[in-house]
């Protein structure tokens, strides 16, 4: 167990399983576990019961992050009387705690929130670090707070029943904590290191939001990849999970730093190396669309004065800085450049 500023982190085998998580909740008054519907008879009915708390089901996936489903939930909360003593307990992947946390962090301004993250993603990344969003017609995460957690729970043991492409999707944000802090997480990307393989993935993910929680200067390296990531869900209507993008945002701007004069040849070889030998058979979906994917840009959060800027490495485990400044900013030619490389590179590869 460690913390992060206020948050406590536990990772181990069983957790969900022992007296402690019984114990943690036994101190509020009201417990509401709010659980993605998938995980319904596996995990969610047993724990609500062990907790004695009111259980309440999110859709699954990416459309529970919507103002309708906040509208659902608020409403409720409030049928079940939940005040400010009231614990709301997150169950689901990174979906769940996105929405969730949001949803804590507004009703009667903030309730107490546990966080029981069930993918590797939400794991090693969604659960850590306060920041927590929904999405818009306008865009992904355009409605959010920072908002930190009692804690955070995972249990590696609930990976069993995760399908390989989820795994997929958290061994992207695990490259990416890899390539622009923390190369020595790379070491463990195997399904049976994953009690160390989230250890060390949420270890590294902590000590970058420790230094700067409120996201004005070094937590930005945490959004390599996203740029274009976020771009690619859009573009594909989220047909391309968050994980897939995310990867495929990576190599991008991996190729924009190489462009920009930031990575040599040889460091962009082993990182392509490396994303083909954990994530092989990267492809953007048949509904991707360019425009939407130069639209979706022009919304991004990073941009200033119009222009895309983004997070740029200089090796493996090493990210540009100036300054206190992690972003660079990039022309709309250079952009187009890596784009049409991309659409080469990743159509029907
Ligand atoms: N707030 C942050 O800092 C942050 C960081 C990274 C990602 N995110 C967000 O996280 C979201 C993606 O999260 P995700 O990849 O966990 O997706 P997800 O929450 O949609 O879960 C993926 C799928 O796995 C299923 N599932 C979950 N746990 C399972 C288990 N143990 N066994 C079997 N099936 C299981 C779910 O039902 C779902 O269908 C995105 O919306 C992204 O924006 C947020
Ligand atoms: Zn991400």
């Amino acid at each position: 167990m460690y913390k992060v500023e206020l948050m406590q982190v536990y990772i181990g085998e069983g957790l969900l399983e022992a007296d402690a998580l019984v114990n943690f909740t036994a101190s509020y008054p009201k417990v509401i576990l709010i659980c993605d519907a998938y995980l319904k008879e596996l995990y969610a009915e047993p724990l609500a019961k062990k907790l004695n708390a009111h259980l309440l089901f999110v859709p699954s996936g990416e459309s529970a992050k919507s103002l309708s489903v906040v509208d659902v939930l608020q409403r409720n909360l409030a049928q079940l009387g939940a005040d400010r003593e009231t614990l709301l307990v997150a169950m689901g992947g990174g979906t769940v705690s996105d929405l969730v946390g949001f949803v804590a962090s507004i009703y009667l301004r903030g309730l107490p929130l546990l966080l029981i993250p069930t993918t590797l993603l939400a794991m090693v990344d969604a659960a850590i670090g306060g920041k927590n969003g929904i999405n818009t017609t306008f865009g992904k995460n355009q409605l959010g707070t920072i908002y930190l957690p009692r804690a955070m729970v995972a249990d590696v043991a609930i990976l069993k029943t995760l399908p390989e492409k989820q795994w997929r999707n958290g061994l992207a944000e695990l490259l990416k904590i890899g390539l622009v802090y923390e190369p020595k997480v790379m070491d463990f990307l195997k399904r049976e290191n994953a009690l160390q393989l989230v250890t060390q993935g949420a270890r590294a993910k902590s000590a970058v939001v420790e230094q700067d929680l409120m996201d004005h200067g070094i937590r930005h390296i945490l959004n390599f990849g996203h740029t274009i990531g976020h771009a690619l869900e859009a573009a594909t209507g989220y047909d391309l999970s968050h994980g897939e993008a995310v990867a495929i945002g990576a190599l991008v701007e991996s190729s924009l730093s190489l462009h920009l004069g930031f990575l040599s040849r040889s460091d962009y070889h082993t990182i392509q190396q490396l994303y083909a030998k954990h994530l092989p058979g990267l492809k953007l979906s048949s509904n991707y669309c360019r425009e939407r994917c130069l639209q979706a840009l022009l919304l991004d959060k990073k941009r200033r004065d119009g222009s895309i800027r983004t997070v740029v490495l200089q090796g493996v485990g090493s990210v540009f800085s100036a300054e206190g400044e992690y972003c660079v900013t990039v022309s709309n030619s250079m952009l187009e450049t890596v784009i049409k490389e991309m659409e080469l590179n990743f159509f029907g590869a």
